[in-house]
């Protein structure tokens, strides 16, 4: 498998404080083309014998304006098992519903426009429903939880120009951590 030729913008990028804008269908094959490309990439990156091979930094979601490209669009590769994938297209989503149970990921989130390290939790919904667009413009309705809830909400958060270091409080990084779940 050759890496697809895409270029993730790091977070001193503007660009990725800016809010994307809603798609119209049919999506022209250029577009087409990105979602199965960052999908790849995505994929790859977290296959140990690729990791080796570019040097990735693994990643379960990307979305489009990380690529310089303000659509509301992302993608997310889920491993189900070694080396084998469930892929989620996510095309002008709206967030139908939401837990009152909050979570955060113990170890820290993180993103592949944040190549640091970051100090902190970020508290998520542990349930939220969605509405979305498929790759063809269908609308769907998915309920999502724990990781991918937690990474549907990091991605949401990319189409509205905010990265998760913005919610990180500053002075208290590791705050109501004890009044939500840790995954
Ligand atoms: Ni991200």
């Amino acid at each position: 498998m050759e890496l697809p030729n895409i270029n993730i913008l790091d977070e001193s990028n503007k660009i990725l404080r800016q809010k994307s804008k809603e798609v119209t269908f049919p999506l022209d094959d250029e577009t087409k083309k990105l979602i199965n490309d960052a999908l790849d990439y995505l994929e790859m990156s977290q296959m140990d014998e690729y990791i080796e091979k570019y040097n990735l930094r693994p990643g379960m979601g990307l979305s489009f304006v990380q690529l310089g490209i303000l659509k509301r669009i992302f993608v997310i590769s889920e491993e189900l098992e070694k080396n084998k994938f469930k892929r989620y297209i996510v095309i002008n989503p709206k967030v139908i519903s939401r837990s009152e149970e909050l979570i955060y990921v113990g170890e820290g989130e993180g993103c592949l426009s944040v190549n640091r390290e970051v100090e902190g939790i970020v508290p998520r919904n542990a349930r939220i429903t969605v509405s979305a667009y498929d790759i063809d413009g269908k609308n769907y309705t998915i309920r999502v939880r724990e990781d991918i809830s937690i990474a549907f909400q990091h991605e949401i958060d990319h189409l509205d120009g905010i990265l998760f270091v913005d919610r990180i409080d500053k002075k208290n990084p590791y705050k109501n951590k004890d009044f939500m779940r840790e995954i």
